[in-house]
């Protein structure tokens, strides 16, 4: 079980946004050791790096990623090496592969050596003919590769757990919002970006339109969410085990702007909305989590004022 002394763990793509502080809380409960981080780059003196063991590792060469699970002893994974929406517009066919073709990889390896396994999903999952506030069940019908690879992925992991009996579970996460790594090219980088500028140079250019509301959550409460579904027994969890909908906060691009305003009252955002507008346009604006607070008791802490007064003092 996750937190428990004989977990021994591999993350991939630990260096992006989300394994930054993934990996730190799983050392946290975990020790240091018993964390593998693994990723495709390396970036000298990054914290995932000086903390524990890393390894060089493509998600895509299954061979090189079994003996690591092997010589490790590794009974958990969380897979987190990804291409996100925005590059995998411009790069489709990597997209596809890495997302699709590394999380199969995973899912044998998973299989043949019992284990357990963390996916993640996004609310990319969903396009345009999806109501305003998404429910966790409804057509899947996205227009990004992106969406695509992650409608695939849950349905690829639904198929492990159904047939091979494989412990799999994700979340669709909202667009996360962070300040210890930067966000690796998605949509919502938008909601990071304008702190960073807005700290740095008083004005932001907003690649998408005021009133563009999308889910989004503080990281915090997405690594919490993390933990918290992995340590529930599997029999409290239904049909949407592998991609949970959560839901965190939603607001419009020019909310956040004013929020921020509030605090940094010479900050000037413009906004120039450019082919990311189009994929923030087929997302929802908010999500039903009505499954994820009853099977696992599911429960957001960070509102908007908490999350911009986070981010400013954290960055200032
Ligand atoms: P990120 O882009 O910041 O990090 C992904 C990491 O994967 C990078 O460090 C990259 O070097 C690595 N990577 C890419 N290709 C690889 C390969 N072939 N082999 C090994 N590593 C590879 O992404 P993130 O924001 O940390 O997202 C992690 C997961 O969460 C992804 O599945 C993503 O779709 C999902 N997600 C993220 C968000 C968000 O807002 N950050 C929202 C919804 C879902
Ligand atoms: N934040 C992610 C993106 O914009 C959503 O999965 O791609």
């Amino acid at each position: 079980m996750a937190g428990s002394s004989d977990s021994r763990i591999l993350v991939t793509g630990a260096l992006g946004q989300i394994g930054t502080e993934l990996v730190e809380a799983l050392r946290r409960n975990n020790g240091n050791n018993s964390v593998i981080a693994t990723d495709l780059r390396k970036i000298d003196g990054h914290p995932v790096i000086n903390s524990g063991p890393f390894h060089i590792a493509d998600v895509l060469d299954k061979a090189a990623l079994e003996e690591l699970v092997i010589n490790n002893s590794i009974n958990e994974i969380y897979h987190l090496a990804a291409i996100l929406s925005a590059t995998g517009e411009k790069n489709p066919e990597l997209c596809e592969r890495v997302n699709i073709g590394g999380l199969a990889n995973v899912l044998e390896i998973a299989k043949k050596h019992n284990i357990r396994v963390f996916s993640p999903s996004s609310i990319a999952v969903f396009g345009p003919d999806c109501p305003s506030i998404a429910p966790q069940v409804t057509p899947l019908n996205p227009t990004t590769m992106y969406g695509r690879t992650k409608v695939a992925g849950e349905e690829m992991a639904n198929y492990y757990h159904q047939i091979h009996g494989v412990d799999i579970r994700g979340i669709r996460y909202p667009g996360l919002i962070s300040w210890k790594a930067p966000p690796g090219g998605g949509t919502t980088d938008y909601a990071v970006e304008i702190f960073h500028q807005a700290i740095e140079k008083k004005e932001y250019t907003c690649f998408v339109r005021p009133d563009t509301m999308l889910p989004m959550m503080y990281m915090d409460d997405a690594i919490r969410a993390t933990l918290e579904l992995m340590n529930v027994p599997s029999k409290c969890l239904g049909p949407a085990r592998s991609g949970y909908n959560i839901s965190g906060i939603s607001f419009t691009a020019e909310e956040l702007s004013n929020s921020i305003s509030e605090r940094i009252p010479d900050f000037v955002c413009n906004f120039v909305p450019d082919i990311r507008q189009q994929y923030a346009d087929s997302w929802p604006n908010s999500i039903d989590d009505s499954d994820a607070r009853k099977e696992w008791n599911w429960s957001p802490k960070y509102d908007l004022d908490q999350l911009v007064d986070e981010m400013l003092s954290n960055l200032y």
